[in-house]
């Protein structure tokens, strides 16, 4: 292959799918320098995300050996896990994010949103990320794990530090990413130590004590699982659907027909949602490890054991699949995004998500139909796992 597929490349970060495209025609089964391999194709990437053979706790334990750690200390959540760990540990924590569930929390969401909209509007400004976007799911997750609020401060850096240290991998054990993460982990761990205590001597009707009773029980969970649940569930609200409604916001603002178009029919926000999923999504790849040798479509073999990745954002912009694919179109009907992942690890928050994406960006552009990008290039978060930006300051 001719080109150098370098990840932390800024222009990468700045626009990744240009080299998803290059990836996906020139080498579509590609073989990083930096040990891992790399699927673009949508086919080849729902093929892996499907195929049982490609499965977690194997690349868990690559990665740690490479990283020259024990795999004991990373991988406990049912992210990380197979069946049949990984159906148990689903299973726990499922009922709450089930679609009756999070449609009864609309009304709750609509309150939360309108709350946030209320104390920027007199300013005539703000930082859509911070002040709006990020608060959204913090509030959310917060109260339906029975996490106190008001301590989210606390544990806000821990979060974006266990995000960050997603890309670990491709920065070495040593690097600075992979030392905050270590930090981090243990940072929240405590923390949640510190509150299971509390909820165990005194259960309230939320999340975390229905988990502790499950513990309680038995052979269902460990301590280590369950902290392990916590800890994912308190970063997967924080650190993804702020992306969607910021990265969903930028692109709606940088095509205003599109725009116009979902202020004129609000009622096009579950379809508009959806592509804004597919068009720039949160969640970039995913890192599976086969434990067979597989060939695929085209022909290249990928040998078992090595860590893949799959890469969602690029999937979800092959032509072969989408029409059009670099078009944002909010009517798009024939949408098969990947955003959410696929196959059994298929996204447990996405009913969560989709409520709060539609929410929140529907209720923004009624109440401000002035609103618009005050800075020239808005800039996005150095990491190949999620996509993000470091703030978006608007007006209105
Ligand atoms: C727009 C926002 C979101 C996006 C794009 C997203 C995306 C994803 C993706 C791609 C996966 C699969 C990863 C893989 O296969 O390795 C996943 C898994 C997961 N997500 Fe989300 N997510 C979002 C929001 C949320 C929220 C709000 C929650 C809960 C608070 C959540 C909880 C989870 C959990 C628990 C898993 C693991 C499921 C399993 O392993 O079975 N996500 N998410």
């Amino acid at each position: 292959m001719s080109f150098h597929f370098n990840p932390m490349a800024p222009e990468f970060v700045a626009d990744p799918y240009r080299t998803y495209h290059r990836l996906r025609t020139e080498d579509p089964v590609h073989h990083s320098p930096l040990g891992f391999w790399v699927l673009t194709r949508y086919e080849d990437v729902v093929a892996s995300l499907r195929d049982p053979r490609f499965q977690k706790e194997p690349m868990i334990a690559a990665v740690a050996a490479r990283m020259g750690v024990q795999a004991g200390t990373i991988g406990l959540s049912m992210l990380d896990r197979d069946p049949p760990d990984h159906t148990r540990l689903r299973g726990l924590a499922s009922k709450a994010f089930t679609p009756k569930v999070v449609e009864g929390l609309r009304p709750r969401v609509q309150e939360i949103v309108d709350g946030l909209l209320d104390r920027v509007e007199p300013a005539g400004r703000m930082d859509l990320i911070e002040e709006f976007a990020y608060p959204i799911p913090v509030n959310v997750i917060c109260e339906m794990l029975g996490v106190p609020v008001e301590d989210h401060e606390r544990f806000k850096g821990w979060s974006l530090d266990l995000a960050r240290g997603l890309d670990s991998i491709m920065l070495g054990p040593e690097s600075e990413v992979a030392k905050r993460s270590g930090q981090a982990r243990q940072g929240l761990t405590e923390y949640m130590r510190e509150l299971i205590a509390q909820r165990r001597a005194a259960p309230r009707a939320d999340l975390l004590s229905a988990l502790i009773a499950a513990e309680e029980a038995g052979d269902k969970l460990t301590e280590h699982e369950l902290l392990a649940t916590c800890i994912l569930l308190l970063v997967a609200g924080h650190e993804t659907t702020v992306n969607l409604i910021g990265n969903g916001m930028l692109a709606l603002l940088r095509h205003p027909d599109q725009l116009r178009l979902l202020r004129e029919q609000p009622t096009l926000i579950a379809t508009a949602v959806e592509e804004l999923l597919r068009y720039d999504g949160p969640v970039q790849r995913t890192a599976r490890t086969p434990t067979d040798d597989v060939t695929f479509a085209g022909g290249r073999t990928i040998p078992k054991g090595e860590i893949v990745m799959p890469f969602i954002g690029a999937a979800d912009r092959d032509p072969a699949q989408f029409r059009d694919p670099d078009r944002l179109d909010i009517t798009r009907t024939e949408n098969r995004h990947i955003a959410f992942g696929l196959g059994v690890h298929f996204c447990l928050g996405a009913p969560l998500a989709r409520v709060e994406g539609q929410i929140a960006i529907n209720t923004l552009i009624k109440r401000l139909p002035h609103l618009a990008v005050a800075i020239d290039r808005p800039e996005y978060r150095q990491s190949l796992t999620l996509r993000g930006l470091t703030a978006l300051p608007v007006t209105f």
